[in-house]
């Protein structure tokens, strides 16, 4: 199909079918941060000027297939109504009747939300058929999902077959400002790795290693690293693959144990590990509930404690790299940071990036997003991109396909 770009299409009237990336932080139901609403807004508001019928299509979490019923868009669609001071018309299902009836009725300058993408297993499979069935008969599709880059799904790639597409101006906006350290600089480049979704960075961190100097890793992804050199990460569970690959990791850089004593910056092309961890015997997340932190170092956490956040130690390390670094990728917190107890680390590491005006610096993903709007300091970062796994993708290949059938 054609791939267009977004100023040069007569829109009047027009179904234009919008993959936004409205996959927002809840706690207990309530958003936690709407970065990511906001960062939708310049291409909602200019498909709604233009008067084009829109029909805003997103996931929020990943409810593998299933319906999951606070996972369902209508937290966004009433925070997004706010947003846009817009009646917006929300469907509770995505291609179902509800949805069908919604479009037909849409009036030009009208808005549209259809329901969780991820309700249907389809979605990440990106299935054909349910790619077709996403179209609703549009004339066009806007992909300003920079956030799934990285993920070839039905909303992002498939639908892309039966569409003319093209970029909103968030996924141009942020192509335009990660490409600017693409490539790398040789020296002072340094990536800071943190947060869960373990599968997808561990992956991500591999092929880094040949682009970033530096590439520091903090929170729940140093569990790996740590379990892969023997050493006890409390109780949480790590898969047996990503310790496999953290080995390969460790192996290939080949300096397994004297990196994490964290004195690597010494060390061109490496990892550096946390030294100390804030650890607790006691962990309830769903009740908030944590017992007295001790200080534990890396290769003394108890078996039956949990790290929760870096150590003082580890947030002095980190800090003095990041003294040296000219160019800085932040992805990821660097512990529990929904508690006010544990989220000192990734404070710490915000606001040091924050301190630093000087170097070019891009911080992704929903959760330090959270860390920087808390301490107010987002106008000291240079670029902040809604894609965390998305952004390290990116900047590892800048010839996605979900970019691609758009280019
Ligand atoms: C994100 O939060 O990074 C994006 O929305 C993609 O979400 P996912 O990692 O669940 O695919």
């Amino acid at each position: 199909m054609p791939k267009l770009n977004i100023n040069e299409i007569d829109l009047k009237n027009k179904l234009v079918i919008v993959r936004c990336d409205f996959n927002i932080p809840l706690e207990n139901g309530v958003i936690t941060d709407d970065y990511r609403l906001i960062a939708s807004l310049k291409t909602i508001s200019y498909l709604q000027k233009k008067m084009a019928r829109v029909v805003l299509l997103s996931h929020l979490g990943r409810p593998d297939g299933k319906i999951v019923e606070n996972l369902r868009l209508s937290i966004v669609a009433h925070r997004l109504e706010k947003l846009i001071k817009t009646n917006l018309y929300y469907a509770r299902d995505t291609i179902g009747p509800e949805a069908k009836k919604i479009i037909s009725e849409l009036k030009p300058g009208q808005i549209a939300l259809l329901e969780n993408l991820r309700f249907h297993k389809e979605e990440s499979k990106n299935d054909n058929k349910f790619a077709r069935q996403l179209t609703h008969g549009a004339d066009y599709f806007v992909n300003d999902c920079f956030g799934m880059v990285h993920r070839e799904h039905a909303s992002s790639l498939g639908i892309t077959k039966y569409l003319p597409s093209c970029m909103g101006f968030l996924m141009q906006a942020e192509i335009a400002s990660i490409s600017k350290i693409i490539p790398p600089p040789k020296k002072g480049f340094l990536t800071i790795c943190g947060g869960g979704k373990l599968a997808d960075k561990t992956t991500l961190i591999k092929s880094l290693l040949d682009l970033a100097n530096q590439i520091i890793i903090g929170g729940a992804m140093s569990f790996p690293f740590l379990k892969a050199q023997g050493y006890e990460t409390g109780p949480f569970p790590i898969e047996k693959k990503q310790i496999k690959i953290a080995e390969k990791i460790l192996t290939k850089l080949n300096n397994k144990k004297t990196q994490a004593i964290g004195m690597s910056n010494q060390l061109p092309d490496s990892i550096v590990l946390p030294v100390d961890f804030a650890c607790s015997s006691i962990f309830d997340f769903e009740k908030r509930k944590i017992g007295k932190l001790e200080i534990y170092p890396y290769n003394k956490i108890p078996r039956n404690f949990y790290p929760l956040d870096i150590g003082p130690k580890t947030v002095l390390n980190f800090q003095q790299l990041l003294e040296k670094a000219k160019v800085v990728f932040w992805n990821g917190p660097m512990g529990v940071y929904e508690l006010e107890e544990t989220a000192k680390g990734t404070l710490a590491i915000a606001k040091a990036l924050g301190a630093k005006p000087n170097i070019f610096s891009i911080v992704g993903g929903g959760d330090s997003i959270v860390a920087l709007r808390k301490l107010g300091i987002e106008k000291s970062i240079s670029h902040i991109s809604t894609g965390g796994g998305a952004t390290l993708s990116f900047i590892n290949n800048q010839h996605l396909a979900t970019i691609e059938a758009l280019r």
